[in-house]
């Protein structure tokens, strides 16, 4: 048994509505939220601001390590983060804010300075570990280990969705390609690629809803963590 709080980890690639399933969990659960997604997008901003090359390892690390962020709960958003002082908005989810992220997310050095911090998540009651590597490297230990997958030209699809329903002009053939690109440097890059762990569960989502995945998770949380969650 393990004396640390639970932590049920939810990998996957972008756009396979990992964020929508851990916000759903973590308010159900009452647990905390690890969006190690952002730690990587916060990285990628405060890198850009202070304009350093993405690829500068070294320097990018030192940022990474340093990172000054605030994450302020909000009834009507959920949370809301400060960096360096002054609230980012829309700037973190933008898909320029992303494949920076998933450029600096490549760079070793970056990674071991941002583990500790996504491990000081795992407090009492428990954690949802939201991202790419939560149950290969962050907590293999985890109680639970989730992996989602769907096809890319679903995920660029359900994207395209989310930016017109939010008034952003998007593409849908851009988009595609630049999901495709995504997949492919993260899958590929030398530490902590994208991969379900041994022990993940895994489920594809490409014909499945919202109310599909939940009932999988829950029936999973039920049978090994023996809580059940409301519907
Ligand atoms: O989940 P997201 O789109 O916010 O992630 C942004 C980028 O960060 C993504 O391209 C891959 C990277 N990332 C990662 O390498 N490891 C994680 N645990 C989470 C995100």
């Amino acid at each position: 048994m393990n004396s640390q709080a639970p932590v049920i980890t939810v990998d996957g690639p972008s756009g396979v509505g990992k964020g929508t399933l851990c916000q759903w969990l973590a308010l159900r659960l009452g647990w905390h939220l690890l969006d190690s997604g952002a730690l990587y997008r916060l990285t990628a901003l405060a890198a850009l601001r202070r304009n350093l090359a993405l690829q500068d390892e070294t320097h990018v690390a030192l940022v990474a390590a340093a990172l000054d962020i605030e994450f302020i709960p909000d009834p009507d958003n959920l949370v809301r983060i400060r960096l360096d002082g002054t609230e980012i908005g829309d700037a973190l989810r933008s898909e320029t804010t992303g494949n920076a992220a998933s450029q600096v997310a490549a760079l070793p050095a970056v990674r071991t300075a941002l583990l500790e911090r996504q491990r000081n998540f795992r407090q009492a009651p428990g954690l949802i570990a939201d991202g790419r590597d939560m149950g290969t490297v962050v907590f293999p230990d985890a109680d639970l280990k989730l992996f989602l997958t769907a096809s890319a030209g679903k995920r660029a699809d359900r994207r395209y969705k989310q930016l017109i329903e939010k008034g952003v002009d998007a593409n849908l053939d851009i988009l595609a390609k630049e999901i495709a690109e995504r997949d492919e440097r993260d899958a590929q890059r030398a530490v902590a690629p994208l991969k379900p762990a041994a022990d993940a569960e895994v489920l594809d989502t490409t014909l499945l809803g919202i109310a599909g995945v939940r009932a999988w998770t829950r029936a999973l949380i039920s049978q090994r963590l023996k809580i059940r969650v409301i519907p």
